[in-house]
């Protein structure tokens, strides 16, 4: 396992179900964190334990002893600023960026003759789109890292297609997943290393209204503890997907 002490992780919608939770389980093994959110009062609310900083607001090594430093900043995936905006910010407040959690995401479960366009066009935008721009933005930091990592919190529905449900985000899941692969083989000779976190149905606000019973879902605390430890590993030890299920899946 390797020490990431003084490391500076990036995650995505940091402020409520599985992000929340990464944000938890790296905090907890020692990375600094960037974390972004549409919403910072409610990314404020969520890491009220941390040592925090709202983005401009300070100096994020300056605070108080509460563990490995935390600064918040506005990240929305639809404005094509975002990214950038958002790297820049961490560069100023933590001066380095070793890990990208692409995290943030949206499920419109319609069926494909509910499915609108625009709301195709905002899982695109978000699941597929918000990814491709954050890893434009922050892939020289990544390098400079000698053993970068990248993390994209896809989904099962990023390796299979479950009958009619849900075509519209599985398309856009798809997207992301080739997104993954190409930047894994670009990025490899870089030292980084870069996973694709596949989950089945996970107990948050998304899954809230899918009809699934709550007590056959995945953990986000789990899912988070499974990476934090893909994280630790060396370069040597390269982790491509990572699929949790709570039930056997055919990928097909
Ligand atoms: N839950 C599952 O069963 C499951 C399974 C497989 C994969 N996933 C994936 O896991 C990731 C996290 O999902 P979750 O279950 O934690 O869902 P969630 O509880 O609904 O949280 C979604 C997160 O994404 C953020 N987000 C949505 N639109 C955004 C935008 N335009 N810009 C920035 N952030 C935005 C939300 O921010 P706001 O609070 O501002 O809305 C929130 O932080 C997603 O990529 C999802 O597709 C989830």
């Amino acid at each position: 396992m390797r020490d990431i002490t003084g490391c500076v992780a990036m995650i995505s919608g940091a402020n409520r179900g599985i992000g929340e939770a990464i944000a938890a389980a790296l905090h907890a093994d020692g990375w600094a964190l960037s974390l972004g959110a549409r919403d910072v009062a409610s990314l404020e609310a969520s890491a009220a334990g941390y040592r925090t900083d709202v983005a401009g607001d300070g100096d994020a090594t300056g605070r108080a002893d509460r563990g490995p430093a935390v600064t918040l900043h506005r990240y929305d995936a639809t404005d094509p600023e975002a990214a950038e905006r958002w790297t820049a910010e961490t560069i100023a407040a933590h001066g380095r960026i070793d890990c990208l959690v692409n995290n943030a995401g949206v499920a419109h479960p319609d069926d494909f003759e509910e499915l609108t366009e625009s709301t195709l066009d905002e899982m695109w935008e978000v699941n597929a789109k918000g990814p491709f721009r954050m890893l434009r933005a922050t892939l020289d930091h990544l390098r400079g890292s000698g053993e970068g990592r990248i993390v994209n919190v896809i989904s099962m529905s990023g390796k299979r297609v479950r009958g009619t449900f849900a075509p519209g985000y599985a398309m856009s899941k798809h997207a992301a997943m080739a997104l993954h692969h190409s930047v894994r083989h670009l990025t490899f000779p870089d030292g980084i290393r870069c996973t694709a976190v596949c989950p089945g149905y996970v107990q948050t606000d998304m899954t809230a209204d899918f009809g699934v019973d709550p007590s056959i879902m995945i953990q986000a605390d789990d899912l988070a503890q499974a990476l934090a430890t893909i994280l630790r590993l060396p370069n040597t030890a390269s982790v491509a997907e990572l699929l949790v299920t709570t039930e056997p899946e055919t990928i097909a």
